[in-house]
């Protein structure tokens, strides 16, 4: 279903205790302390529309869209705003549907902000999020269309790397909202089949804090990776349940396999258990090409790859460039340099560098790039790192941004901007259905191009 014709079931949010219909005609009632009946208008970076308390306060409403009328519980306030659930939709918004997943909504698994929008919707509202970041970080004003990926139309059994929380019996689940409770699941309806199929839900895992459970779309295999409790007993591996998948205690090998091999345009990658890939199974292929079709590599070139991981985007733009051309790949995980290494074992002309990107790293490391490629985890690369990749002499003909977090992309881009580059194109991509979250491939051009 893409469920745009999907009617909400009730005036109530689907979805588990705490937001059901005993909670709707509470609500109803108007008399519970902590709701307020709220018209909500924009989406906010964060998973909630904005709205405003009748003291003139932000209110941050979880589980509406835009447009509604709610009624919403208040789960924390601070002098300037407050957070808050809606339990009850008093006026619905033609993008909302039941959520596909029994677990969604107000006080329930913390994991998916948007199960209750149409996926056209949440492409829309995505949209809007870059747009509006871009805008007030960088100054762009840009239209993005966010783009679906193949494979998922229903935005469900995509997720091929899942990280469940274990609580203090043991059982797996997904921590509620800004909340260090655990909410038990059963299954995930946004993981991929080959998470599922392990099935690490129906066991326990004492001593332990986090389970995840990393898949191959391709190959149907998986790794389940034991995260210990920092503090408190260790218990043995013998505690640790039989699963049909390899098993890896921390970065020890309990059961083989501990890697997985994924192929992408071609190549074959190897992908050690806790090592960075991309968890949409389309993922790889699409950004490549979008990184690729940007860029256009040719014969001879040099190009950077920044934060490589296991060697995705380097082995691939090395086929562009041949042997005539050089691509140096900078990442600061031993295990993912180690892995691509491996993945560019036939590529003389790709070198991987085990460091952290710096400005020293950029100034001292790189050469003279015709390309860069930097594909940072949320947290961006930073004003530093930024500047020193517009100040390069020579500059390079074309950087290529790839951001899973448009806030970081956009404070990033505008120190590009301030020193003169141009924002050559702008793409963005649905990789994590059913969540705020959204990829942005940015292209830089140097001021002389
Ligand atoms: C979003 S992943 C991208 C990996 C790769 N480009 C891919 O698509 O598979 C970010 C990578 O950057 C690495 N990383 C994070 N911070 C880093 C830093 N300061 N310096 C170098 N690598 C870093 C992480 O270990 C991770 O492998």
């Amino acid at each position: 279903m893409d469920g745009t014709d999907a009617a909400p079931s009730d005036g109530a949010l689907g979805g588990p205790p705490g937001a059901g219909p005993d909670d709707a005609r509470r609500a109803e009632a108007g008399a519970e302390a902590g709701v307020l009946e709220l018209h909500v208008g924009p989406m906010a970076a964060g998973g909630g529309c904005v709205a405003h308390a009748p003291d003139g306060r932000v209110v941050f409403v979880r589980h509406s869209l835009p447009g509604e009328l709610v009624r919403a519980r208040v789960t924390s306030e601070t002098a300037r705003f407050l957070r808050a659930d809606a339990v009850a939709v008093v006026e619905h918004s033609p993008d909302r549907v039941d959520p596909p997943c029994p677990a969604a909504g107000p006080g329930a698994c913390g994991g998916c902000d948007w199960q209750h929008a149409a996926i056209p919707a949440q492409r829309r509202l995505k949209s809007e999020l870059v747009s509006e970041q871009l805008r007030r970080l960088a100054g762009i004003d840009a239209t993005i269309d966010v783009e679906e990926l193949p494979g998922t139309p229903d935005g469900l059994g995509w997720r091929t790397r899942v990280q469940f929380t274990v609580d203090d019996t043991g059982r797996v689940g997904m921590r509620r909202h800004r909340s260090h409770d655990v909410h038990r699941l059963e299954g995930c309806p946004i993981a991929h089949p080959a998470v599922e199929a392990v099935g690490v839900e129906a066991h326990r895992w004492p001593g332990v804090e986090r389970v995840e459970v990393e898949a191959s779309a391709e190959e149907g295999d998986a790794v389940v990776v034991v995260h210990r409790a920092r503090s408190g007993p260790r218990t043995g591996t013998r505690a640790l349940p039989a699963v049909d998948a390899g098993l890896v205690d921390g970065r020890r090998t309990v059961v083989p396999p501990d890697v997985l091999r994924h192929r992408v345009r071609g190549r074959e990658f190897r992908v050690s258990a806790g090592v960075f890939w991309q968890v949409h199974p389309a993922a790889p292929a699409v950004l490549a090409g979008a990184v690729l079709d940007a860029l256009a590599p040719v014969a001879g070139e040099s190009v950077a790859d920044l934060y490589a991981g296991a060697g995705l985007f380097a082995a691939l733009v090395a086929e562009r460039v041949g042997n005539q051309g050089a691509v140096v790949a900078v990442e600061r995980d031993g295990a993912a340099c180690a892995d691509a290494r491996v993945n560019t074992a036939d590529q003389p002309q790709v070198s991987v560098v085990h460091a952290g990107v710096t400005p020293q790293v950029v100034t001292g490391r790189l050469g003279r790039p015709d390309l860069v490629i930097l594909d940072p985890a949320r947290e961006g690369a930073g004003r530093d790192v930024s500047a020193a990749l517009a100040a390069l002499v020579p500059a390079p003909r074309r950087i290529a941004y790839v951001a899973c977090e448009p806030a970081s992309l956009g404070r990033d881009l505008r120190v590009f901007l301030d020193a003169g580059w141009r924002l050559a194109s702008l793409r963005a991509f649905d990789l994590f259905p059913m969540t705020e979250h959204v990829e942005v491939v940015a292209v830089v051009e140097p001021p002389s191009a």
